[in-house]
């Protein structure tokens, strides 16, 4: 949610290709606005634009509409946006500067007290021009410089006094050499090159220049300098006395170029869908042992003995993570005695806890690990005294770092906003963590065996899914194209798979559609059921199947048109002649693993049918990657 990025080089050149080409790489995190501020010399140069930085920052233009014939620099910062104070425009768009035009400073965060800080500083005489939270951080940095601190010292003081999140880049025309930064619960990493040092909101951003990058922790600030040497220099922004902190350099791992780039396909999302066979590999890979029939987990071996005893357990999670963990719920409750509640988290966080402090665990499922409802959720658990853990894909990120331990996803990058691949890699790791959690509750070494073999065969019946699924969805999305109502439905463990496959619809479409458990239909939602309606029914042969054929005779009772997911030794069952559609997927004998293969379909029919409406797929309206306000 909005994404950052800073550049500082040892000699003067055009920077503009370098930060729009890092913008396009954060654009997942906000597209509705973009700026940037270079430093030349002693002036702040502004241009700033509505909508993707991919589309409407280049050179040319900005150049001309800065009136340069050159805009070479050795400092520059820029910034995407999602709007969360004030709406998208170019007056809100970052970088946002103080009174005289002297500061400028992007921001990625939520300032919780800006309402106050802003009227103080309106007492002062200080004049906004936006709506932002921001802008008060440029004008505090303003007053601190008019104390006679340093650009560094004013930008500690400034965050001394700010509270929420922030990764901020800050710069002053009265240091052309400087570029200062700090961050407290947003994520910023910095690049380092032989002739440059690049500062973003994610690795993602520095992957095309480097893979050496020093990480900033939370409370800390960074004042990076092309006066002479290139140089930077970590301390604690609470710390008056600016004591330097020694932080080694790390090689970023688990992402490359290929992963910033959509390849032969013509959407992030498509890449990621057809991503998931090796992603859900990559999950399961040396985490299980066949011969004890139990999962390995390194990430939570040193809760090995506390996790062996727990009664209960707290999902908290949003949207399609929210989802994989109520897919969790019905795993760990069939597999062993532990009692699971999955928790929305913005929901968890504001409400009483019952289940019992010391036999509790909260894990937190996120793709991003930055998710603000779910980190906030953690901490209220931490607070109350919960032990918490993480299934997490972005390595190190705030929930990664929160929690107690956990399980990394490994799903790698994703960068459409619609999560596909994320979630199937969250049930991976949820599987293997129900396997653990069953062994040590009484599961048996041979249907410990079974269970590995069965989810060992998980990614080339992804495959398989894929290669069944491709053509059938597109030609599904296309015949019920003009449909006005549609539902996704299902019972037990496929209940949470159609509120996926709804959510996914949902974002995609920007059609408002249902989801249901079958078997609440009849209770009301039945009324919209005719023969301009769609019923998309999660039902593969499970010991649910029988009495799902009964929906299906009732739907088709009132004329309502059927899309059937399935499975292959379903065929030829007399209960679903009644569908307009079917799709068979590979049987399983493991039946709690079907959600994993019946999302593919899913996620693939709400592409087409969002494809043929023209949708943009990678960015839907309203939506950013990373969710960091509340
Ligand atoms: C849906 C989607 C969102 C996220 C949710 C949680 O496609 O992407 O619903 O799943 O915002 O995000 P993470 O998993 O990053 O915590």
């Amino acid at each position: 949610m909005c994404g950052i990025i800073g550049i500082i080089t040892k000699k003067d050149r055009n920077l503009i290709p370098d930060i729009t080409a890092s913008l396009s790489d954060l654009e997942y995190r906000g597209y509705d606005s973009a700026g940037l501020a270079l430093l030349d010399g002693g002036v702040i140069r502004v241009y700033k634009c509505v909508g993707a930085p991919s589309q409407n920052l280049n050179s040319e233009k900005i150049k001309k509409s800065l009136g340069l014939s050159e805009t070479n620099a050795k400092v520059a910062i820029g910034h995407n946006r999602w709007a969360t104070h004030g709406e998208p425009s170019v007056i809100n768009a970052h970088p946002h500067l103080d009174c005289r035009g002297a500061v400028a400073v992007v921001h990625n965060g939520t300032i919780l007290n800006y309402a106050k800080l802003k009227e103080e500083l309106i007492g002062k005489g200080h004049v906004f021009s936006s709506e932002t939270d921001t802008e008060v951080i440029p004008h505090l940095i303003e007053d601190y410089l008019g104390e006679g601190l340093s650009l560094g010292e004013s930008v500690a003081k400034t965050c001394r006094g700010l509270e929420g999140s922030f990764g901020l880049a800050a710069v002053s025309a009265a240091s052309p050499e400087l570029l200062v930064v700090a961050k407290n619960g947003s994520p910023l990493v910095i690049g380092v090159l032989k002739e440059s040092l690049i500062v973003a909101s994610s690795q993602n951003a520095i992957i095309r220049y480097t893979d050496r990058i020093i990480s900033l922790h939370d409370g800390e600030m960074a004042e990076l300098s092309a006066g002479g040497e290139l140089v930077y220099s970590i301390s604690k922004f609470g710390d008056a006395s600016s004591a330097k902190v020694s932080r080694q350099e790390e090689k970023i791992t688990g992402i490359s170029m290929e992963d910033v780039s959509k390849g032969e396909f013509e959407t992030f999302m498509l890449k990621e869908i057809f991503d998931e066979p090796a992603s859900v590999r990559a999950a399961l890979l040396g985490r299980s042992d066949k011969n004890k029939g139990d999962a390995v987990l390194g990430g939570l071996i040193d809760y090995s003995d506390y996790l062996a005893h727990i009664s209960h357990i707290y999902f908290v999670a949003c949207g399609t993570a929210h989802n994989a963990a109520c897919v969790g719920k019905e795993i760990i409750e069939s597999l062993s005695d532990i009692i699971v509640e999955s928790a929305i988290a913005s929901e968890f966080r504001y409400r009483k806890h019952n289940f019992p402090k010391l036999d509790t665990a909260v894990f937190a499922v996120s793709q991003s690990g930055e998710t603000a409802d779910t980190l906030e959720s953690v901490k209220e658990a931490k607070r109350k005294g919960y032990k918490t853990f993480g299934i997490v894909n972005v390595v190190g990120s705030a929930i990664a770092e929160e929690t107690d331990a956990g399980i990394y996803t490994r799903a790698g990058l994703e960068i459409g906003v619609a999560s596909t691949k994320a979630f199937t890699s969250q049930l991976a790791a949820i599987y293997l963590l129900a396997l653990k959690l069953a062994r040590e509750r009484g599961m048996s070494v041979q249907k410990g065996k079974e269970y590995i073999t069965e989810l060992e065969r998980l990614p080339e019946l992804l495959k398989k899914t894929l290669e069944l699924s491709t053509e059938p969805t597109k030609e599904i999305a296309r015949l019920y194209g003009g449909i006005k109502t549609i539902n996704f439905l299902g019972r037990g463990i496929h209940v949470p798979v159609s509120a996926e496959a709804a959510l996914k619809f949902k974002e995609l479409t920007y059609i408002e559609v249902g989801s249901y458990p079958l078997g609440e239909l009849k209770h009301g939602p039945m009324a919209v059921i005719d023969k301009e309606s769609l019923s998309v029914v999660l039902s593969p042969k499970d010991e649910l199947f029988d009495i799902s054929k009964n929906s299906i005779e009732q739907i088709k009772s009132k004329g309502g048109k059927i899309f059937l997911i399935t499975s292959e030794d379903a065929r030829g069952d007399s209960g679903i002649n009644k569908a307009d559609s079917v799709l068979y997927l590979p049987v399983l004998k493991e039946k709690l693993f079907y959600p994993m293969l019946e999302v593919i379909p899913l996620q693939l029919f709400a592409y087409h049918f969002a494809k043929n409406l023209g949708r943009n797929i990678d960015k839907p309206r309203n939506l950013a990657k990373s969710v960091t306000v509340e």
